[in-house]
């Protein structure tokens, strides 16, 4: 099924594409122009991997990387998380100052303390966060993050396509920038660097 691989691809480019696109072209409503701010991000309340309740004022002070995904995700996600990691284990002490942060689209299948552990698998600096479905889906909507179920072979089986972009937030929670993942360690950690 080499085709339908190559499709599936191209499709999830596309819809990266697509929402990066209607991030950029994403201009504030009339009366907003002049504060500049982004309407990528807001409040979120999720849950972290001990159970305690966090919202985006924990991470005031420090700046917020934020990616979204699902801990059964086969590519995207553990190749993201990889980068992410890889990237701040380069930025060395610099990292202190940001916040990374890993948001579970699957609310039914990945409780906290499953996100919590799948995060730090990749880094002990990694943060994974769950919450109840409208949760979840509320923290989604506010970063305009793309997603979607996918049924596969049993109800219990299935996949869920997502957008994959690296959301840098600044330390009172706006948006700052994104990267379009994939991108490289190499990449990601001199931008970072250059944002911090
Ligand atoms: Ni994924």
């Amino acid at each position: 099924m080499r085709s339908r691989a190559i499709a599936i691809v191209l499709l999830g480019l596309a819809l990266g594409g697509l929402s990066a696109w209607v991030i950029v072209s994403q201009s504030p409503p009339n009366g907003t122009l002049a504060t500049g701010k982004a309407l990528v991000g807001g409040p979120f309340s999720l849950v972290d991997a001990s159970g305690k309740r966090v919202t985006e004022k924990d991470f005031a002070g420090r700046k917020m990387l934020v990616f979204f995904g699902f801990t059964s995700c086969p590519d995207v996600c553990p190749g993201g998380l990889q980068v992410i990691a890889a990237a701040l284990q380069k930025l060395g002490a610099k990292a202190d100052k940001i916040a990374p942060v890993f948001i579970t689209l699957d609310a039914e299948r990945d409780p906290a303390a499953k996100v919590g552990e799948y995060a730090k698998s990749f880094s002990p600096k990694l943060i994974g966060l769950s919450g109840t479905a409208e949760e979840v889906n509320a923290a989604a909507k506010a970063y305009r993050v793309y997603f979607k179920k996918v049924p596969g072979t049993d109800p219990a089986n299935y996949n869920i396509d997502h957008s994959s972009i690296i959301y840098l937030m600044d330390e009172s929670g706006q948006y700052i920038t994104h990267y379009p993942y994939p991108i490289t360690v190499d990449e990601l950690a001199a931008k970072l660097e250059q944002a911090l």
